[in-house]
């Protein structure tokens, strides 16, 4: 089976996020499956610069305001289609905006674009490759959802995935005539939302599943409180709502063979963590002795909880533990927990930046890692700390309450925990998570069997690849008019 993957990042070329992550580990682990994965996403800067050897195998006289090339190449394994389109993509600053954080102006046109192609490649303009369905990441492709609806390729099977509700690609209505869809498009039906256009919406409106990255997310969208506005329609398309959690790529995020530590490590020699987190220590300015390190490794934004982390700061350090975050983000929230980390030299350490190589660090050398997310449709660093003995404190929401077992009376009984749970969006509740973990990680058999018990769990997408090609076969096995 041949399947399209249409996403805006995609590792190692270009990550800002988990979508990242799963865009690049996916079609690996779908191959397994006798799946054909090939992805494409846009010509960024970084994208162009790392490919090698390229073949140009579409062109574009006018492709939303200037030429364009369609480049196919292999990388890290991976089969892809780059868009070579210098007026949308080739300018510096991030994959959606300016180095000051503002999203570029035409982001409209730039993901518009990336739709149309991922359209063009269903319909078979393509020499070489015409997939069986189209696979589309978030709101930058749901548009190639609408474009298939409304033309040649609405018979091709879709399957519209949310990584995260709360980026929808809203726009006005006054782009609607530049997106060159048919003029009945512009319905409630169609891509209109709330007066404007909406490429989520349009996405989740038409394709003919959606999936999101976990089961509790998935149930969490169909309510008021997490559904963004979009519950309703999330509600009427129930049927063919499907959740299917996250894995990881294991020879990516594995302890045993990681070169971004300082030593690397196996579950049976979890004593060789040690010498990570001496260098945690370095790197944070954090005094050297035994007390517990949490870690944080994240964008700083309020749906992360980062608020909730500053608010039990100076108690975390009373308890004794120290705090290492690694985060960028919002610049109010950087600033308090800088100045947390003023406050208590020695005690919390802040970089603030995004370091790729320094996060697989924190995960092979802290204790612990805190995910107080407000809401999280997968998380991924919660499960890298599963498989690198880096226990997770999460908050009972999304993906978190799916992956970890909080570490109760009756579960430290059975030794099935595998790290804490707390309500979400509750700093008390946070914080008497945090001194659980202190209190449990004094006892040092406890804490190691935490520790593997969260080695032993299966982060891996093999089950999850499973289920992905389950769904793409029984949308394949649709008869025509059953297609949504
Ligand atoms: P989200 O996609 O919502 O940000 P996830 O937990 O799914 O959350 O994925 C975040 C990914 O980005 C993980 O791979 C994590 O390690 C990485 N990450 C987040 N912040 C940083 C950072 N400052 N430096 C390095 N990696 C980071
Ligand atoms: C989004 C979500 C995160 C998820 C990731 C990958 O960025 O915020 O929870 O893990 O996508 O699916």
């Amino acid at each position: 089976m041949k399947v399209l993957s249409v996403t805006s990042e995609l590792y190692p070329l270009i990550k800002t996020g988990g979508l990242a992550d799963v865009a690049g580990a996916l079609p690996l682990a779908l191959a397994e499956h006798g799946v054909e994965m090939r992805s494409l996403l846009p010509g960024y800067p970084v994208v162009i610069k790392a490919l090698k050897s390229t073949e140009a195998v579409y062109h574009y006289d006018n492709l939303f305001g200037g030429p364009a090339a369609l480049l196919a190449t292999k990388i890290a394994g991976l089969d892809l289609y780059v868009i070579d389109a210098p007026h949308l993509y080739d300018r510096n600053g991030g994959a959606y905006g300016d180095p000051n954080g503002n999203d570029w102006p035409d982001n409209w046109q730039r993901f518009a674009a990336l739709s149309r192609v991922g359209a063009d490649i269903a319909e078979g303009k393509l020499a070489g490759f015409k997939p069986d369905l189209v696979h589309a990441h978030d709101w930058q492709a749901a548009l190639t959802i609408a474009y298939m609806r409304f033309g040649p390729a609405n018979n091709v099977p879709s399957v519209m995935t949310v990584h995260n509700l709360a980026f929808q690609g809203r726009f006005p209505a006054g782009i609607f005539g530049g997106l060159g869809l048919a003029g009945e498009a512009m319905t409630v039906d169609g891509v209109e939302y709330y007066g404007g256009v909406g490429f989520l919406k349009a996405g989740l409106q038409s394709a003919w599943a959606v999936t999101t990255v976990s089961p509790t997310y998935a149930q969490e969208i169909r309510t008021p409180e997490f559904g963004m506005g979009l519950d309703g329609l999330i509600n009427r398309r129930a049927p063919d709502l499907y959740g299917i959690v996250n894995g990881i790529d294991d020879d990516v995020w594995n302890p045993a063979t990681d070169k971004h530590l300082a030593a690397s490590y196996k579950a049976e020699a979890l004593d060789k963590r040690a010498a990570n987190r001496a260098a945690i220590e370095e790197r944070f300015g954090l005094e050297h002795d035994d007390t517990p390190i949490f870690c944080v490794v994240s964008r700083l934004t309020w749906q992360k909880g980062v608020d909730l982390l500053v608010e039990i700061a100076d108690p975390l350090v009373a308890m004794g533990a120290r705090l290492a975050v690694l985060g960028s983000g919002d610049s109010g929230l950087e600033g308090q927990l800088l100045a947390a980390a003023a406050r208590h030299r020695g005690r919390i350490g802040v970089v603030i930046g995004y370091d790729e190589a320094l996060s697989h660090l924190m995960q092979g050398g802290a204790d612990a890692i805190l995910i107080p997310s407000r809401f999280e449709p997968c998380g991924l660093t919660q499960l890298y700390g599963l498989r690198y003995g880096c226990v997770p404190v999460v908050a009972r929401t999304g993906g978190l309450a799916d992956t970890v077992i909080d570490a109760n009376e009756a579960a430290v009984t059975a030794g099935v925990a595998t790290g804490f749970v707390h309500d979400a969006a509750d700093a008390r509740a946070l914080l008497n998570a945090v001194q659980q973990a202190v209190e449990l990680h004094r006892d040092t058999q406890i804490w190691a069997s935490l520790q593997k018990q969260g080695m032993k769990s299966d982060v891996s997408w093999t089950r999850s690849a499973k289920k992905y090609a389950d769904l793409y076969s029984n949308l394949l096995a649709r008869k025509p008019g059953q297609q949504m």
